[in-house]
């Protein structure tokens, strides 16, 4: 046990004691509680934010290629077989769980609660992790398989997440197949270095990015137990891109054909400015993702002789993992990224928390790319597997969300030769949550499926 003296001195020796002036004068309680919650203070990581705070941040690409891509998984391919007989075989013996980053606050999103309850089917209004869990249950019957899901939350929305789930049953999957991991937390600080406080007698924090999941996952304990299962790979998926291919065989078959210990699926970047991360290829053939707010827009707009744009592999945050590989980043130190904003803290001298500036401190996921020494890089075909839901309006937002499924559906239902009935009114059609994974899949169910809700809903016939 640590005394108050102890973490006081700790606290002296970084020059922050005026971190105790407002629990001070509350009274010996305050303090108490103060110093419970800054002795879980990891001061190696508060140094490491303090070189970042001092460090100017500026990457230069300009020394890296773009990397060699395997072509989508919806294309034509020889080279696609052997990997789909690898993935398929890797699903059916059951070694492959599904990992899902949930931690996120849909405030872009102007949504009060999870992100993953976001109610966007057309006719239905099924969720996110409805339309995720559907996928799951098909996964399930297709390969006769168990394949786990874990969510990964925050501390600000963990219950509300496994409340929605319990509410609903977990939609079918059962309890224990299941699993919520939540996320850890990092202090914010002051932009010269102070600890920031919510209240008197707390540290203000925020979680830790998803890069935190690494740790999340070796702290819950699960990890163990997924090996114990028989787990060697992770399906990595974010809550937002209700198009995923989540456990797409084709994307595991080529990651674990090549021996590859973390992978991720690109879309073509046509847009310079379009908001997502890079992957890039540095000299000895290591991976790497580049935000896009870390790189000049000068060179997010450099272009081929042909006109592409020379860094074009847009990361849509798809991975595989393998097992060893997240157990080993859980103690990796992923570079620290910076977020500068206003904060709800207290400020000096004072009792109540009001508007400050702060910087927020994550870590990404992809970050642990480079330190794989195999991995895979493959395309996506975007308008079948990339539409993230980011904001209410504008791009990537519920209306531009909602138009991609309708025409990727309307894509399978074209390619799938379905005879379906004219449908009343106007809007698109929606495929019940697990009905099909792909147009070959809705194929092989067209015998069993009926039309509700104005003939718009296409359902299996029960
Ligand atoms: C992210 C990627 C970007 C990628 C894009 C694709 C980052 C920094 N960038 O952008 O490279 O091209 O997605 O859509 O991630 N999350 C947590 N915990 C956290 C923060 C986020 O679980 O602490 C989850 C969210 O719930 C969400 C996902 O991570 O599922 C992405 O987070 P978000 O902040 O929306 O990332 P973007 O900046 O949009």
């Amino acid at each position: 046990m640590v005394s108050i003296a102890e973490i006081k001195a700790a606290v002296q020796e970084r020059g922050l004691s005026s971190v105790w002036t407002a629990a001070e004068e509350i009274g010996s309680e305050a303090v108490k509680r103060l110093a419970a919650d800054i002795q879980t203070i990891d001061w190696e990581l508060y140094e490491r934010q303090m070189r970042a705070l001092r460090k100017v941040h500026v990457t230069d690409i300009s020394r890296i290629a773009a990397p060699t891509l395997l072509p989508a998984s919806s294309a034509q391919e020889a080279g696609h077989e052997q990997a789909r007989s690898a993935g398929e075989a890797a699903l059916r013996n059951g070694e492959i769980a599904v990992l899902t980053v949930a931690g996120g606050q849909a405030s872009r999103l102007g949504f009060d609660g999870p992100k993953g309850a976001f109610p966007l089917g057309a006719m239905s209004g099924v969720s996110l992790f409805q339309m995720f869990a559907g996928q799951i249950r098909r996964l399930r019957e297709l390969y006769a398989c168990r394949l786990q899901w874990i969510i990964q939350t925050s501390p600000s929305n963990h219950e509300d997440t496994k409340r929605y789930f319990e509410k609903r049953s977990y939609f079918g999957l059962g309890l224990q197949t299941v699993h919520f991991v939540c996320q850890g937390t990092m202090p914010a600080l002051a932009p010269n270095g102070d600890l920031l406080l919510s209240s008197p007698d707390r540290l203000f924090r925020n979680p830790d990015g998803h890069g935190g999941v690494y740790r999340a996952l070796k702290v819950s304990g699960l990890l163990p137990k997924l090996r114990a299962d028989g787990i060697a790979t992770l399906f990595y998926c974010q809550v937002d891109n209700p198009l995923v291919w989540i456990a797409d065989p084709i994307f595991l078959g080529h990651h674990l054909l090549q021996g590859a210990r973390m992978s991720v699926k690109v879309v073509e970047k046509t847009d310079p400015s379009e908001k997502v991360g890079l992957v890039v290829q540095e000299e000895g053939g290591r991976k790497r993702c580049v935000e896009y707010s870390d790189i000049s827009a000068e060179q997010q707009a450099q272009r081929n002789v042909d006109g592409g744009l020379r860094y074009c592999a847009g990361n849509i945050a798809i991975h595989a993992f393998e097992l060893n590989f997240v157990e080993e980043m859980a103690e990796a130190r992923l570079p620290l990224h910076l977020a500068r904003k206003q904060v709800m803290a207290l400020p000096k001298g004072g009792m109540v928390a009001e508007p400050r500036e702060g910087v927020k401190f994550e870590s990404f996921v992809f970050d642990a790319l480079p330190l794989a020494e195999t991995s895979m890089v493959q395309r996506a075909d975007r308008a079948l597997e990339f539409s993230p839901l980011k904001n209410r309006l504008g791009v990537d937002s519920i209306a531009t969300a909602k138009h991609a499924i309708a025409l990727r559906n309307a894509r399978w239902i074209a390619q799938a030769k379905l005879q379906l009935l004219p449908p009343k009114g106007d809007g698109p059609f929606e495929l019940e949550s697990g009905l099909c994974l792909s147009a070959e899949d809705l194929h092989s169910r067209r015998k069993f499926l009926t039309q509700t809700c104005l003939g718009r809903l296409i359902k299996v016939s029960r």
